[in-house]
Formats: C-alpha cells, structure tokens, sequence
C-alpha cells in the first residue's frame, strides 16, 4: 500500500488534487488530506479519505499528520512572508517520517522569477534539494482563475487595466495543475525533476477580448505605464507596499517571466493543455 498525502486540502488546488488521485482509482483510504479545519472537507472524510489536522506552523502535528505518508503533493502555503518557516516545517517533518517522494507547487522561472512571491519558492526549492528526498518541482504559472475571480471588476469598468504590455501569460486552470500534479506525484520516474508548467499563452488583449466574448461584455485590455499604474492603485487605496508588489506582477508578466511552453503540462497530462477560450467557458461561460 502506498500512502498519498496532500497538503492545503481545503483549498481550491488541494481539493482538486485530491479529486485527481481518487478519478486515478487510489483507493481513497491511501489518500491522506491534509487540513486545518477538517469541517471543511466533510465530504472527503465520507468518502474515506483520511482527514489529518495539521497547521504549518506546528512542527509536532505536521509530523504526526506525515507519519506512514509515502508520497506528499506539498501546496504551498497562502500565508506569503511567512512561508520560508512553515514550509521548513514541512520538509523536516517529511525527513523525519520517511516520505519518499515530494512534489511541491512552486512559481513559473522560480530560479530567475523578479516577483516578491518567488524568494520564498526559491528558498523551499534549496530546502527540497537538500533533503535528500526526491523531488518533483512544479513550477506553476498562473492560473486562469486568478483573472476569472475578477470579472466584476472588469465588468463595472469595462476593462482589465494593467501595466503588462504584450507580454504574454501561460495560465492554465487550476484543474489541469492539479492533473498534472498527481501524475508527477504517483509516477516512479525521474526520481526528481523540475517541470515548468503551464497552458497556451495569452497576452492581456487577448484575455480581454476571449473573456467579453465568452461572457458577453464589452471589454478591453487599457495598457498603463508602471508610474500610471501605480498611481490608480495608490487612488484607489492600496498601500505603497500592496501597490508595488502588484506592479511587480505586472512587471514580470510585461517581461515573459509567467509564458512557459506548454510542453511540460501536456507531457504530464498526457492530453493537450486546456486552451483559454475552453477554461473561461467552463469557469465563467
Ligand atoms: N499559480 C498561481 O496563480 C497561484 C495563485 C494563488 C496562489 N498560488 C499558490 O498556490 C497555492 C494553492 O493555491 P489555491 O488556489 O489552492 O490556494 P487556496 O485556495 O488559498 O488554498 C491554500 C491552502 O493552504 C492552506 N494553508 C494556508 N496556510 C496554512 C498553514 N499555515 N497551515 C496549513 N495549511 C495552510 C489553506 O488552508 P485553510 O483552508 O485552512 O485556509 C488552504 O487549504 C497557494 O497556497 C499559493 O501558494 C498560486
């Protein structure tokens, strides 16, 4: 019996992943979920997955939660800056129970990736590598629904407003990285690698104009300088610190640093990546 285990169950990729493994016929009893707030994943539990409680931030319940964990799907975790300790957590109470296998969800060129979100991606990276357990680095770029989640803004205002110029993102659905990721996870070979992940890329136009299309409104993409954009985040209350590390996503997707091939995901999934008219339908159509 092998036993998979996957953090950040609660949330919108862990529960997919989980989905993933069962729709792969692991039996749900060698799926271990886990979660901070079991309430959560009730349904899991009546399915047969076992539910384990563990914060990032308890080492001993961590531990206990990975004991007899032969592979773990490691979901970074969403408390940004305090990350590089809760994932050290993580990778030490994997050390200490035996998991044989990691594959972690880290960010699109972690190694060369300029936003902010990418040090502590990089530094759980070193971590894995240090190790000494095998590990699968997916390194995903964004996903469609960090757009979706923000139609009604672009809806009262008729447009996405960004500084990312023609630069073009290899956003995929969260499901396809969930996919992908529970195929990296129960694979045996390569021992470790490092996939960069993501779908067929767009530039923010096109996004406009396929998201207007898909859900009937008038939208387009308004092109800002950086000092342009800055300034309507500052206006519109965000705080110096808020509005530069939104610049600096803009910045990095103006640069190409979130437009990966497709390869990797495809290979993973084995089917072609699901292509954004096709997300967009599914997600808001
Ligand atoms: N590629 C992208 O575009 C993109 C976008 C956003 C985030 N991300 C990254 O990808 C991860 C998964 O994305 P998502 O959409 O599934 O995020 P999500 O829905 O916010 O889920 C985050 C999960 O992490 C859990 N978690 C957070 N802090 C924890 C802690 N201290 N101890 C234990 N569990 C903790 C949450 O538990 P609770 O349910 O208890 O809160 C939740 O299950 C995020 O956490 C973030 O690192 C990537």
């Amino acid at each position: 019996m092998t036993t998979s285990a996957v953090t950040g169950a609660t949330g919108h990729l862990g529960r997919l992943a989980v989905s993933a493994l069962l729709d792969r016929g692991v039996p749900a009893g060698d799926v271990v979920a886990v979660v901070r707030d079991p309430a959560k994943v009730a349904d899991l539990a009546a399915r047969g997955v076992q539910v384990r409680v563990a914060d990032y931030g308890d080492p001993a319940a961590v531990k206990a939660a990975l004991t007899g964990v032969d592979r773990l799907l490691f979901v970074s975790g969403s408390e940004a800056g305090q990350r590089e300790a809760q994932h050290r957590t993580v990778v030490e109470a994997a050390q200490a129970t035996g998991v044989r296998r990691i594959a972690y969800t880290s960010i699109a060129r972690a190694d060369t990736n300029s936003t902010p979100l990418a040090v502590e991606h990089r530094f759980t990276e070193e971590l894995l590598r240090a190790s000494g357990i095998d590990s699968v680095l997916l390194r995903n770029s964004w996903y469609v629904e960090n757009y979706t989640a923000q139609l009604p803004q672009y809806r009262a205002t008729g447009a996405i407003v960004g500084a990312a110029g023609e630069g073009r993102v290899a956003a995929a659905p969260r499901a396809d990285y969930a996919e992908a990721a529970v195929a990296a996870l129960l694979a045996d070979s390569p021992a470790s690698a490092t996939y960069e992940l993501g779908g067929p890329a767009f530039t923010m136009s096109e996004l406009a104009a396929v998201l207007g299309d898909v859900t009937g409104t008038d939208l387009a993409y308004r092109d800002l300088s950086p000092a342009d954009f800055e300034a309507g985040l500052l206006a519109a209350g965000l705080d110096q610190g808020t509005a530069g590390f939104v610049l600096a996503l803009e910045l990095a997707t103006a640069a190409g640093e979130l437009d990966v091939p497709a390869t990797d995901l495809e290979r993973l999934l084995g089917r072609p990546a699901t292509d954004l008219r096709t997300a967009l339908t599914t997600l808001v159509g």
